[in-house]
């Protein structure tokens, strides 16, 4: 059977946010892509699988993105001296507006799949332009990369250049209803409907989109609460609105009519929170991004308090790295940051808890993913941190600790996603 076997090795996961579980020398099985379980000794039923031994090497959970612009990987760490607004509108429009050349886009896309193809990241939300066919590319570039997930067509139908705004909201959700038809020949990725953010889109395109996840079903991403001016803009756009999320959630698009994820809140106030509790809302927390764009230190320990649904995002390219492990190790320094300058009642994050998100909690979007339990999708990435071992002895969680701060794509051995070794 396809996708069925056994592997061996050092086994780190989480159980739950405070706590991991560490299987030394164990073996993991996987039956046509859902993990059986971990176990010490492998069981006689499972004695006919082929077993691959990682030998010293640690086995960790594939790593999820909630967050990231394809596009804005061939810019990244450009205009990290710039807030928000500037940096979208001196750097990052102008460079999506070339996603309309296939010839560019096939270049800059390609570059981007493979990062990810070499990253330990297994499963990630991903807005591409508003081009369309750009936007497929992107999808058949990233299966064949082996990612899976989901990839949003842009909508933008106002406060944008004219070089990169939809002409209308009827074309442009003409235009993502033939988009979603058309990505229905992928089988990895799956199409989410992407409304930049408020300022960008007209109330009639929010409707139609509304509408549309009402036919389809389809999960929404946006932005949420990131930057102070945009909150002060979205104020003056929507002055009957509570709230940012409020604005969103008087269109019908904050989860009432299925899966949303919000990248960064950083600034939201109670009210919101509670919205998105109440609706089911994730946060896609990208530490790093809201460092370089000067937007601030979300209030983590509150959200993880309050049991909202949180993953982590690279949020490439107001990011720099595509890493997750990057975006852990940002975490915990944005939160000890905010802990010691400006809350110390918000304790900061611990290991446990940056490794929580960026594997459950954000797998937690896309189904049973995140954790090597018996009946999660089998996402794995083998990691051969020998490069950066001491001579002495580490636990499991020491060398945990070590891969989030030190390793990189050299150190990446192996990587299988839903069962399909990719790497
Ligand atoms: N808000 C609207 N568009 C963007 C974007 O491209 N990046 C970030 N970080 N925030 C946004
Ligand atoms: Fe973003």
């Amino acid at each position: 059977m396809e996708h069925t076997f056994v592997l061996k090795g050092n086994f780190i996961y989480s159980q739950d946010e405070k706590h991991l579980k560490l299987e030394e020398q164990g073996y993991l099985v996987c039956e046509e892509g859902i993990s059986g379980g971990i176990y010490r000794e492998l069981p006689e039923r499972y004695a006919h699988l082929p077993v691959t031994d990682h030998g010293d090497a640690l086995i960790l959970p594939g790593l999820c993105d909630l967050h990231a612009h394809a596009p804005q990987y061939a810019m990244r760490a450009n205009g990290m001296d710039m807030e928000l607004l500037d940096w979208l509108n001196t750097y990052t429009f102008p460079v999506e507006s070339r996603y309309g050349d296939m010839e560019y886009a096939r270049a800059a896309y390609g570059q981007y799949a493979e990062a990810l193809r070499e990253s330990a990241t297994t499963r990630a939300c991903i807005f591409g332009t508003l081009h369309r066919e750009g936007t497929l590319l992107l999808m058949e570039l990233l299966e064949e990369a082996g990612i899976r997930g989901y990839v949003g067509k842009v909508n933008m139908d106002r406060n944008s250049p004219d070089y990169l705004r939809e002409e209308s909201a009827k074309s442009a959700l003409a235009d993502t209803e033939r988009w979603i038809e058309e990505s229905g020949r992928f089988t990895k990725l799956r199409p989410i409907l992407t409304p930049r953010f408020i300022p960008s889109c007209s109330d009639e395109l929010m409707r139609g989109l509304a509408r549309i996840q009402r036919e389809t079903g389809l999960p929404v991403q946006s932005h949420l609460s990131e930057n102070l001016s945009e909150i002060a803009w979205v104020r003056e756009l929507c002055p009957k609105a509570e709230h940012y999320g409020d604005a969103y959630d008087k269109l019908g698009l904050f989860g009432s009519n299925g899966r949303a994820v919000m990248a960064h809140c950083v600034h939201s106030p109670r009210k919101e929170l509670e919205l998105m509790k109440e609706r089911g809302v994730f946060v896609a927390h990208c530490a790093q991004s809201n460092m370089n764009l000067s937007s601030g230190a979300a209030p983590v320990r509150t959200y993880l308090q309050e049991g909202l649904s949180m993953g982590l995002g690279s949020d490439v390219a107001g990011g720099y790295s595509v890493s997750i492990f990057r975006a852990m190790s940002d975490s915990i320094q944005a939160s000890k940051l905010r802990w010691r300058l400006k809350d110390e009642g918000l304790a900061p994050l611990s290991v446990e808890e940056a490794f929580y998100l960026g594997t459950l909690g954000g797998g937690a979007f896309f189904g049973k993913v995140g954790s090597f339990e018996e009946g999660y999708e089998l996402d794995a990435v083998v990691i051969d941190d020998s490069r950066f071992l001491p001579p002495h002895m580490l636990s499991l969680r020491e060398r945990l600790e070590r891969v989030i701060y030190l390793s990189d794509e050299r150190d990446i051995v192996g990587k299988y996603v839903s069962g399909e070794k990719v790497v």
